[in-house]
């Protein structure tokens, strides 16, 4: 396995996934993780990421000793600057910060990039694309290093030391805008540190199942299944390994999508067999929020509700000892946070995960070590219908969100069904130039309802009815958003159908706002 210490990056988490990519198992820790964990570790090689601070003047010291162990090491902008300082080079601020695509020059003669090239230069030397982002840089290689690669601007744009198996790179091979930068960390870990490509899913099943097992013995355990991706996971998972011991509570708040509730008896309880108990919760919520119409205290009613009626049915299995929850890896990088990152909470996010201590109940979690590419990947393994793993994300306090102020029963029904409409148009519509179905190149798309009437005409009447707006949009991480650029006449096709099917409603509107600075909800 291959450590991977944070100086508090932007993009560490992406060094993680390609290491993952190669079939390797990694983990991301801060950069301060003591050497005596490191050890306990033992890793296979260390990588070092990038970071925002300057070297010479932060407190962002990684414990030297790890440049002890013998492993080989990759250090990455920040990481490169760090290594430089600590084995004697020098490292300057530059005239300018460097940001964007660069063209090194490789020298061949290194294991990391011997015959990786975009093309060559009239000396035969490799030229690769690569990204940059840095203000300080290397001015002096600590001895026994070697000059690997070169720019114009950047003179010392990767360094080795080839005996001792460290290497240091000032560009990112983590980002896609570096071509082969994958190629070059994937041959850091294989090649040169020749770790071994055992992290697949079919191995990952198998230990998984046995470490439940072990964990669990004969105890009973809980899960609130919310007909997410990740605790649908996690039940299938559980269920692959103890089987009837497994009982999934799913709390149908009534603000989910269309035949939801269905679809997830239908899946779990009569296709996986997996026990599940159904609770129809609808009026209860309902009613907590009559009059509610301030976004915040939606989320909290919802939030406070769901624990309230799954802690409740919870009681009724006094066996279970064990909660099971879907968190994932990014859940938990997030939590353990390095110090340099802070989130601003622009939303307060409920998650149907965020289960109490009070319940008294041992955490099960089979999933924190693995990122969400991975989690869809194992739901196939384990024979979740493919629609349902690849399904774009929706928000715990569901419809709640949706309905724009005070959310009821009937406004909650008409806008299941515009939703429901606009999913399986984008589902049915593929984009002609890629082949792909434009549910497929959105990452999220949903209708809104807004408690808003407007005056329509249908046949020889005057109506005056109700506003649904349609949101998609595209990202790649959810923390920016642009939206979708839809085909005229799959809107249309969509804004028909939801006036002609859906009665109630006289009108469609498209949001066509970027995250920032609006949100990917509307609340
Ligand atoms: P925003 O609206 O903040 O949404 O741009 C970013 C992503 O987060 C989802 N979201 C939530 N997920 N509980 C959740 O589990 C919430 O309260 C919540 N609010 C927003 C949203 O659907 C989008 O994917």
């Amino acid at each position: 396995k291959i450590l991977i210490l944070d100086f508090g990056s932007q993009v560490a988490q992406l060094i993680a996934r390609r290491v993952r990519e190669a079939h390797v198992y990694c983990e991301l820790h801060p950069y301060d993780m003591p050497l005596a964990d490191i050890q306990a570790f033992n890793p296979k090689a260390i990588i070092l990421s990038g970071g925002p601070n300057s070297v010479y003047e932060s407190d962002y010291q990684a414990d030297a000793g790890l440049l002890q162990l013998g492993v080989p090491v990759l250090g990455i902008c920040y990481g490169m600057q760090w290594m430089a300082q600590v084995l004697g080079g020098k490292v300057e601020a530059g005239a300018s910060r460097e940001f964007g695509y660069a063209e090194i020059r490789a020298r061949s003669h290194s294991q990391l990039f011997n015959g990786l090239q975009d093309r060559t230069n009239e000396a035969g030397d490799g030229l690769l694309d690569v990204w940059m982002s840095h203000g300080d840089k290397v001015t002096a290689m600590p001895a026994g290093f070697g000059l690997i690669a070169e720019t114009a601007s950047c003179p010392i744009a990767a360094m080795a030391d080839e005996a001792r198996k460290f290497y240091a790179v000032q560009f990112h091979p983590e980002v896609t805008h570096t071509k082969r930068g994958t190629d070059m960390l994937h041959r850091f870990v294989l090649g040169i540190a020749g770790a071994q490509p055992s992290w697949t899913m079919p191995n990952y099943i198998d230990e998984a199942v046995k470490k439940i097992r072990e964990q669990v013995g004969s105890e009973e355990v809980i899960l609130g299944l919310s007909g997410g991706v990740d605790s649908s996971v996690a039940a299938a998972l559980i269920h692959r390994a103890i089987g009837d011991q497994l009982t999934c509570v799913f709390v149908d708040h009534g603000l989910l999508r269309l035949n939801e509730g269905d679809m997830v008896m239908e899946m779990f309880a009569r296709g996986l067999g997996v026990k599940v108990i159904r609770v129809d919760a609808s009026t209860e919520f309902m009613g907590f929020l009559e009059g509610v119409t301030d976004p915040e205290q939606k989320r909290k009613i919802i939030g406070r509700e769901f624990v309230e009626v799954f802690q409740r049915e919870s009681v009724k299995l006094p066996n279970a000892k064990w909660l099971a929850q879907g968190t994932i890896y990014p859940d938990v990088i997030e939590s353990a946070g390095s110090k340099t990152k802070k989130a601003h909470t622009i939303k307060s996010h409920h998650n149907v995960g965020g289960l109490p201590e009070t319940l008294n109940l041992k955490l099960l979690e089979p999933l924190r070590e693995l990122f969400k590419d991975e989690v869809r990947e194992l739901g196939v393994a384990l024979g979740l219908p493919h629609d349902m793993v690849y399904r774009h994300p929706f928000p715990g306090p569901g419809l709640g969100v949706r309905i724009l102020g005070e959310v009821k029963r009937d406004y909650a029904e008409l806008l299941k069904r515009a939703d429901a409409i606009f999913i399986e148009e984008l589902r049915n519509t593929r984009d002609e130039h890629s082949g792909k179905t434009w549910y497929e190149l959105t990452s999220q798309a949903f209708a809104v309802f807004l408690p808003v009437k407007s005056v329509g005409v249908m046949g020889d009447g005057r109506t005056y009815e109700w506003v649904v707006a349609l949101r998609a949009v595209v990202t790649s991480d959810f923390m920016t958003a642009h939206w979708a650029e839809l085909p005229y006449s799959l809107l249309g096709r969509v804004s028909n159908r939801i006036i002609n099917e859906v009665r109630g409603i006289n009108r469609v509107v498209y949001d066509v706002s970027g995250k920032p600075p609006a949100t990917i909800e509307w609340e």
